[in-house]
């Protein structure tokens, strides 16, 4: 996470540590929380109360509600992103996805079109989609010899990345499709983003 954010990808961490501080809010929805890191990074003064983890790998939910479960009210849910997810419309303050998209399976940003109406879904109106991917094309991103290689080790293995056809330009607009504002940018080889409801 240290090495490739910062040599590969060229997103400073702490970057995505400032996007989950100013935009959780008290009934928030993690996609995807690996081992539950900038989870855990929230400041001691965080609205978060109630946090759902969705994930598909038991590991990832296992480690993380181990790891906030003194914190936070954890409920988990194992299953694929891309599938409607169990929970109420319009019942969420935030929702994130930060470093995951990049792994989803699909052959640009629109296959994975599913994973933000559903964050749209399950927001209250004014609640928060924030995230971040690396994404695979596009002639705003910074892509350094590093970054190239692996982007395309990482696409050629089984369960890793699936980015290759991922620009800028088709996130932004599956955004702006589903969210009434959008704050987007791109940092070295990582789209950024805070959408509004
Ligand atoms: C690289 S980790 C990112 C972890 C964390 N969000 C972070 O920023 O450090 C990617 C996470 O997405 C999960 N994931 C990948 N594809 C998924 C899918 N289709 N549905 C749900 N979770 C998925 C993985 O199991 C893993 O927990």
């Amino acid at each position: 996470m240290w090495f490739s954010h910062a040599f590969a990808w060229q997103v400073p961490n702490s970057l995505l540590h400032r996007n989950h501080r100013d935009n959780v809010g008290p009934s928030h929805l993690t996609v995807g929380p690996g081992n539950g890191y900038f989870l855990s990074k929230l400041p001691k003064d965080t609205p978060l109360r109630t946090l759902h983890l969705l994930d598909l790998n038991p590991a990832c939910l296992e480690i993380t509600r181990k790891r906030l479960s003194g914190r936070f009210d954890i409920r988990t849910t194992e299953q694929d992103a891309l599938k409607p997810w169990p929970v109420e419309p319009e019942s969420l303050d935030s929702v994130d996805s930060h470093m995951m998209l990049h792994t989803v399976r699909g052959k640009d940003m629109w296959d994975k079109e599913p994973l933000m109406a559903e964050a749209a879904r399950a927001l209250k109106p004014g609640g928060r989609f924030f995230g971040c991917t690396v994404l695979g094309k596009g002639d705003e991103l910074r892509i350094n010899a590093l970054a190239r290689r692996l982007l395309d080790l990482y696409n050629s293995q089984e369960n890793t990345f699936c980015n290759l056809g991922d620009s800028p330009e088709d996130l932004r607009k599956v955004l702006e499709k589903h969210f009434s504002t959008v704050d987007f940018q791109v940092v070295g080889t990582v789209g950024v983003w805070v959408a509004t409801k």
